[in-house]
This record gives C-alpha cells, structure tokens and sequence, in this order.
C-alpha cells in the first residue's frame, strides 16, 4: 500500500495514524493551487517574511501564544503546516520526551514538513484530511489549527473542528488561531474585506460566526476567546467541560 506517513520516529509506535492518505481538495485546486500547490510559488513563499508580511507583523505574538502552551514531552498535533520555521519550533518545545504530528493534506506541504522535522526523531509528518485524521493508542495533549479553518469551506470546517474536538482527551486542549471580525475603527479590516473578495472566499463566515458554532456539540466544551489587533485575529482555548 502507498504509505503517505514518514514515520520519524519508529520509538513512538504506541501513536499511530489510522486515516487513509486523501485526494487533494477541490477548494485547493480551484483557490488556494497558487498558495500551496504550485512548486515554484512554494518555495518562494515558504518563509518567515511571507508569513510576517500577511500578518501584519502579528505572527511572533500568535505564534508565540501556541509555542508557550508547548512543554517538553508533550504530544502536540498541528493540524496543517504553516509557512516558515513554526512547525519546526514547536517540534523542537515538545522535545525527545514528547512528539510532535504535523498533518497536511496536500503532498508537496508535507514535503515541506518532512524537510524541516528531519533531523527531530520525535516528529511526525503524515498526509492527511484534518477532518479525520485520528491516531490509535495515544493522545494529543495540545492540538492546534494555526490558520486553517478560514481557508476551507464551512462544511469543512464544521467537520475539522469536530475532529480536534473527538481527538481531545480529558485533560487535552485545543488551539485556534485565525482571522475575526475586525472592529470598525481598525483600517485592515477594509483592506481585508478586498483580499476575502479576491483571494479568500471561504475566511469571512469566521468574521460572522463563532468558532464553536462550527461544533456539533460546543455546550460539552469550555471556549475561551481573546482578539488582538483590533479584532483581526483571534485565539480561542478549548478544552473539555
Ligand atoms: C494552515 S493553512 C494557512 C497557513 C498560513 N497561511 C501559512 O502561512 O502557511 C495552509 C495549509 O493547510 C493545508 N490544508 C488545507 N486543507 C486541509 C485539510 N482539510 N486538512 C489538512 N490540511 C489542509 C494546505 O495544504 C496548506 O498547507
């Protein structure tokens, strides 16, 4: 069978992928084929500056939010890659003692992934859907969606917070990073009104709804949500009730 998980570390069996490796999404040929498919733009793209630079120089302190909640040997599950050194710095706070399972549903992010968590034995790197990836035999203690959800269509995001929330163990939590309604007076917000239109048609229904509208059963969760500039970006903490 065509495995699509390199299995960096083959001392930590007792965590193992069961989902099958995924046909690449429509909404990423069709939207994001630009961002995340085409190889030349890949490369260029895949930097620290890029992700500053779209982010308007938030990235160190979003960033920084989900590193903090990172301790040595903690088992870490980041949803999808994201552009620049953050996956491997997270690989690097669980450390030896913890893992690290980094999931992307496109093979040439998960190259991208594979590539910077080489040399991290205790990292993982498997192409799979956020909407079902699942592991036999072990739990994540911190699962996190670093600006995912607003890229994927509402019926996929109801399905991935789902299964961040089905993955969540008692005493696990799950972190939220991504875009929000930003508040009148912040000038982005205009300006990000014409980048939704042209290049993000799937990023305002976050602007309108909550993230825990997206889950079948929020009452069983606590969620707590904090803003920043301005209402751009929001960083939500769920753990269970
Ligand atoms: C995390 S998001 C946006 C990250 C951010 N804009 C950055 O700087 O990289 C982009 C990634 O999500 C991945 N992706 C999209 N849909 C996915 C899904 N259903 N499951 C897992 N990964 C997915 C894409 O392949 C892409 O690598």
């Amino acid at each position: 069978m065509f495995s699509e998980t390199t299995t960096l570390d083959a001392a930590r069996s007792d965590i193992e992928p069961i989902a099958d490796a995924p046909p690449v999404p429509d909404y990423m040929h069709e939207v994001y084929n630009w961002a995340y498919i085409e190889p030349r733009n890949v490369a260029k793209l895949d930097h620290n500056l890029v992700v500053r630079t779209l982010l308007f120089l938030n990235d160190r302190r979003m960033m920084r939010a989900y590193l903090d909640r990172i301790r040595p040997g903690m088992r870490v599950w980041q949803v999808a890659h994201v552009y620049g050194d953050l996956v491997r710095r997270a690989a690097l706070k669980c450390g030896p003692s913890g893992h690290f399972q980094l999931t992307d549903i496109t093979p040439i992010q998960v190259a991208h992934g594979e590539s910077k968590l080489a040399d991290l034995p205790w990292a993982r790197v498997t192409r799979a859907d956020a909407r079902n990836f699942a592991v036999d035999g072990g739990k994540f203690d911190l699962i996190c969606s670093f600006f995912l959800l607003h890229e994927v269509p509402d019926e996929w995001k109801h399905a991935i917070v789902d299964n961040m929330l089905r993955q969540l163990p008692e005493d696990g939590e799950l972190f939220f990073v991504d875009y929000h309604k930003p508040a009148s007076w912040q000038p982005v917000g205009w300006l990000l009104r014409v980048v939704n239109r042209w290049l993000e048609p799937f990023a305002e229904s976050l602007w309108q709804r909550e993230i825990s509208s997206f889950a079948s059963e929020p009452t069983r969760f606590s969620w707590e949500k904090r803003t920043i500039f301005g209402g751009v970006y929001q960083l939500v903490r769920v753990t269970r009730r």
